[in-house]
């Protein structure tokens, strides 16, 4: 499809534009937020070739645990086998192509509903019905297209890549900046999925800058966030950025008294603050010094996205006979400003739909946007390929 609110030649001239450094740095290219021509072009640019956040490993903890998703336009089944080791495959038969699993659940194996073809979790073909005259027809060669799966922190990766690049590559130095938390010890205590009418990069942005605090958020979070530190200098495939908190950053004011144990191993200002950080292109998070919640978007359109939230908290608070006393006034807490952004980042989608949206400028409490601009603007460049 071609672009419908820009020429190509405009859009490539607005990326190229888009600089390294957020201070002297236009925005992406409206076009990208709002032109359904351009998704195929993002699609290859930014989801096919990289790493891909599925979200926490310990969302599928027992064998047979699936969820049905749909990555950059790629339907895939996310399942734990029998082993233990999380896959993913392709969400494709390989009779006649119709999607397999929808929703979320756990089988024991994966039933294609058309005609039965029935594969193990592994993605081998088990049953296949009347196919006893399909000459030369080997099962083995009909199993469910595999893609890499890789699990670092306690967070799960998926790349389509033919040759995926090193996931510890893709996420370089993040170590240095997260082990503090020892996030492998974490768990998931509640994961919600939903559809905003935003694109998939609005709804990231606002979650990962201060600049709406004081706007949107006057009476309830905008207390707890004083100037955060400067944006980190990575190398890595992310934008992350500590700031010190008011007390326990997920809990409104009037329930801090809620406040859980600071997680094992935090010391110092780690204690009392929060990080920020989006691997690139689509799985976020705040972590904090006793909980952490995470963000997903999926395009589903130019101006709508699928998102997945997801909340975790440290072994040992989940461990707590009163723990979910205690976590509902956090969940209280993140749904609030979720819904208090919501109506801005469907109204900021009105803006950009116009063809008369011009890239923007950043300010000083957005460099994490900033940085993601200049990540995405080099993906869909390298796609673009030269003038
Ligand atoms: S399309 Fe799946 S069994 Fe026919
Ligand atoms: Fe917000």
């Amino acid at each position: 499809m071609q672009p419908e609110l820009v020429s190509t030649e405009l859009l490539q001239q607005q990326l190229s534009e888009v600089q390294p450094d957020f201070n002297v740095s236009p925005g992406i290219p409206p076009a990208c937020y709002a032109d359904n021509g351009l998704l195929d072009l993002e699609r290859r640019a930014a989801f096919l070739d990289g790493w891909i956040g599925l979200g926490r490993a310990d969302r599928w903890p027992s064998a047979g645990d699936y969820a049905a998703m749909e990555i950059g336009g790629v339907p895939l089944i996310v399942v734990r086998n029998k082993p233990g080791e999380l896959k993913a495959f392709a969400n494709t038969c390989r009779h006649r192509g119709s999607q397999i699993l929808t929703g979320t659940g756990n089988c024991k194996k994966i039933k294609c509903p058309f005609h039965w073809w029935t594969y193990d979790l592994d993605g081998r073909l088990k049953v296949y019905p009347r196919m006893e005259n399909a000459i030369g027809f080997e099962a083995d060669d009909y199993g469910l297209v595999e893609f890499a799966v890789e699990t670092r922190y306690g967070f799960a990766f998926v790349s389509f890549a033919d040759e995926p690049p090193s996931i510890d590559a893709w996420l370089d130095e993040f170590d240095d900046y997260h082990r503090a938390w020892r996030l492998d010890d974490w768990q998931t205590t509640r994961v919600r999925e939903f559809d905003v009418d935003c694109n998939w990069k609005t709804f990231l942005e606002v979650f990962n800058e201060y600049y709406h605090l004081p706007m949107v958020h006057p009476d309830s979070i905008n207390w707890q966030y004083p100037e955060p530190d400067a944006v980190d200098d990575v190398r890595g495939q992310y934008t992350t950025q500590f700031g010190e908190t008011e007390g326990a950053a997920a809990l409104m004011q009037d329930t801090q008294q809620y406040a859980l144990p600071i997680a094992p191993g935090l010391e110092g200002r780690l204690a009392k603050g929060t990080r920020y950080t989006w691997i690139y292109p689509n799985i976020s998070f705040a972590l904090s010094q006793d909980s952490m919640w995470i963000y997903q978007a999926f395009p589903l359109a130019a101006d709508r996205c699928h998102v997945i939230q997801t909340v975790c908290f440290p072994a040992a608070s989940v461990a707590l006979d009163d723990f979910e006393k205690h976590a509902r006034h956090y969940y209280d807490r993140i749904d609030s400003a979720l819904d208090e952004d919501l109506p801005f980042v469907e109204q900021q989608q009105v803006g950009l739909n116009s063809r008369f949206a011009r890239p923007g400028r950043f300010g000083t409490l957005e460099p994490s946007v900033g940085k993601f601009a200049y990540w995405y603007a080099q993906q869909l460049l390298r796609e673009l390929g030269p003038d």
